[in-house]
Order: C-alpha cells, then sequence, then structure tokens
C-alpha cells in the first residue's frame, strides 16, 4: 500500500513526521474456532495490512486520526478515558493493556489507515491492535517479545472491545513469517512455521461482501456452548480443561445432559480440532486434495453445526464444488466475509469467473477476490 496519503495527513495535522509500522491481516488454512478452546491454527501473515505513521508529542493525550473513516479522536491514557468511537478503542485499549503489565505509554500523535477489508474474516481489528502494539513497544522500548504483543492485542479485544476472541489472529499478525503458515497449538502457546508452497494450486480468497461484526455476540455465544460442555465433561474427567483435551465418546457420556445446540457446537470443535491434524499429515506427503476435501468437510460442519456461515458464502462454496475446486470453506470468525479456496492452477481462471458472475446474479452484489501471499508479520517500515 502507498503511505503517501497516511504521511501528508501526518504533516498536516501535527506538523511533523514519526515513524511508520505496519502489521497484517491473516488467512488461516484450516482450523476455525479453535483457539480459545485449546486446539490448532495453520494461520498466516498477507500481504493486506494496517500502516501507523506515530510520534510521542510529549502530553498525556493521545491524538489519533483514521485515514480511511475521516475521523478524529483525542483520549487520555487512564482507564476512565475510555473514547466513545469502537476504532479508538483498540489503540487505547493496547496502551491500557500495556500499562496494566506495569509498562507506562505516554502521549502520541498518530494516523493510520489500511487494506485489510473490514468485517471479511482477514482480521483487520487484530491488525489495528499488532500495529499500535508493535510500535509502541519500539517507541517506547518497551521490551515485551512478539507473543506478548499478540496477548496484549487480545485482552484489548476482551476488555475494551468485548469480543472473547481467541489467539490466532493476534498471533498471526505479530509472527508471520514470508511464505510460512504457522502451526500454532493454541493450549501450550508452542508453533512451528510451516513453508507454504502448494505446487500446482493456487490459495484464492473470494470475499461475499456480506460484513459481519463479532461484537455482536454470536461469536461469544458459540464460546459459551463449548465452555459449557466442558464443564459438564469435567464432572467426570476432571482433567478436561477444554474441549482440546476432550475426545468423542467422552462428548456421547454427556449427550443427555448438555443442550442440544452446545453438543454440535461442541463436536464439531473436536471434529476441527482432528481435521486441522490431518490437513497437517496430508501437506507433508503434499497431498492438497486431501487438505481440499478437509478444508470442505470444515465448511459443512461451519454451516451446519457451528452454524456460522449465511447464505452468500455457502453459495460460493458450492460454486467451488461445482467448478472442481480442490478445498473450500468459510475462513475466520464468519456470519460473512471470505471463502478461503484451494484451487489448482489450470482450474483458477475458469473458477474466479463462474464463482463471481452467478454470485453476482443471485445476490446483486459484487465480490471480491484476493490471491494470497504470505508475508511478514509486524514490522517498521519507515
Ligand atoms: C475470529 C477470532 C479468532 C478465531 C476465529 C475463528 O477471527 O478472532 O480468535 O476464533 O474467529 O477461528
Amino acid at each position: 500500500m502507498d503511505i503517501t496519503k497516511i504521511r501528508e495527513k501526518f504533516k498536516s495535522l501535527y506538523g511533523t513526521t514519526g515513524d511508520v509500522y505496519t502489521s497484517p491481516g491473516r488467512i488461516n488454512l484450516i482450523g476455525e474456532h479453535t483457539d480459545y478452546n485449546g486446539g490448532f491454527v495453520l494461520p498466516g501473515a498477507i500481504d493486506k495490512a494496517m500502516y501507523c505513521e506515530i510520534k510521542p508529542n510529549g502530553t498525556d493525550k493521545v491524538r489519533a486520526f483514521a485515514l480511511d473513516l475521516n475521523e478524529s479522536a483525542e483520549f487520555g491514557l487512564e482507564e476512565a478515558d475510555k473514547p466513545a468511537q469502537q476504532w479508538a478503542c483498540y489503540i487505547f485499549g493496547v496502551c491500557r493493556e500495556m500499562a496494566k503489565r506495569g509498562k507506562k505509554v505516554q502521549g502520541f500523535d498518530t494516523v493510520f489507515s489500511g487494506d485489510v477489508p473490514l468485517g471479511a474474516g482477514m482480521s483487520s481489528s487484530a491488525a489495528l491492535e499488532s500495529c499500535f502494539g508493535y510500535a509502541l513497544n519500539e517507541i517506547y522500548r518497551l521490551g515485551f517479545e512478539r507473543f506478548e504483543i499478540a496477548l496484549i492485542g487480545q485482552a484489548t479485544e476482551h476488555n475494551y472491545v468485548g469480543v472473547m476472541c481467541g489467539i490466532m489472529d493476534q498471533f498471526a499478525s505479530c509472527c508471520g513469517k514470508e511464505g510460512n503458515l504457522m502451526r500454532l497449538d493454541c493450549r501450550s502457546l508452542e508453533y512451528a512455521y510451516v513453508p507454504f508452497n502448494p505446487k500446482g494450486y493456487r490459495l484464492v480468497l473470494i470475499n461475499t461482501c456480506v460484513t459481519h461484526n463479532l461484537a455482536g455476540g454470536e461469536y461469544n455465544k458459540r464460546r459459551q456452548s463449548c465452555e459449557r460442555v466442558v464443564a459438564e465433561i469435567a464432572k467426570t474427567h476432571p482433567e478436561v480443561k477444554l474441549l482440546r483435551d476432550a475426545n468423542l465418546d467422552m462428548l456421547k457420556e454427556v449427550k443427555s445432559k448438555v443442550d442440544p445446540v452446545d453438543y454440535m457446537r461442541a463436536e464439531f470443535v473436536v471434529e476441527e480440532i482432528q481435521r486441522l491434524l490431518d490437513a497437517c499429515a496430508a501437506m507433508e506427503k503434499d497431498d492438497y486434495e486431501t487438505v481440499g476435501k478437509l478444508m470442505y468437510g470444515t465448511h459443512e460442519g461451519l454451516s451446519k453445526k457451528y452454524e456460522v456461515s449465511c447464505p452468500e458464502l455457502d453459495f460460493l462454496n458450492d460454486q467451488a464444488k461445482a467448478c472442481g475446486v480442490s478445498g473450500s470453506r468459510v475462513m475466520g470468525g464468519g456470519f460473512g466475509g471470505c471463502t478461503i479456496n484451494l484451487v489448482k492452477s489450470e482450474l483458477y481462471d475458469n473458477f474466479v469467473k463462474t464463482a463471481t458472475e452467478a454470485y453476482k446474479k443471485q445476490f446483486n452484489i459484487d465480490p471480491k477476490v484476493y490471491d494470497v501471499v504470505i508475508k511478514d508479520g509486524a514490522r517498521k517500515l519507515a
């Protein structure tokens, strides 16, 4: 993205120049709604990101300008100073979470912008948190590790936005590495880089352009369902602290004791954790047809059992199947946003043309297409 506009606005608002930082959005190949259940995820940082120019201003106030919204906010750094706009709460929350960890952030001026589409399941909010987390850590030499910056972003969502998200998005944004996916164990927080170069295939996102707002509450309800099932299983299996620790037999034991909807949600999660492990094993053998089948399995589960899909996403998934795409599924939190598609290179053109035309005809919305490019995580630009 061209950062000239950020530079110009910063200069015109504050009469000086600052440093520019960036942090990206993410894709996730497989492993959805598993992170807050202690399972595995397989994300990668992408070439769409948030960018901020920033400079300490010697006061105890933050002056922020959101270039894409053409809105400004000014706020202090004490708990009572929480700003009204949600976008400003992401920045405020990061400052507060740093302060809670004993590291004091002072006032600063900033302008930010980005090209991660909002509400598209590509983690625009995590990119924003990680961008400011990384920038403030460097500017004030706070000494946080990248993973701690990710945890600060996650805590910001929990405490200042109200989304009880897992760690996947902030982790991917902070720790991403060009050309690599990351297999993160969300229980131990251990991770490994997995070089991703599926020869003969392309990875493409199609954005329904139906946006979600996870703050809407459905996301948190899914998490609560999982927690209720864990509480029931733990009565007879006290070692089970998360759905990751459970298996399908343990689930069956509590079937008559839990709400049927909660049961269905938990069943999806236990199956999804296994699907990710199966996909990793298939990737080691370069067997991307199996990876693709598992992705369709994820979509089916997210649509029918976890119920976080929507007609637009299901339609694109059907289009992928009809075009012979190897794997396709809703990506991210759901309720709108993108499908991620693993498609043989020779089928790519036909798929993109057919799916986007059919989608436009059906919903009268122009879907957006993004080729996936796996890039580095948070960094200083200039
Ligand atoms: C959102 C959350 C993540 C994760 C995904 C679903 O992106 O922020 O923590 O739970 O949904 O996999």
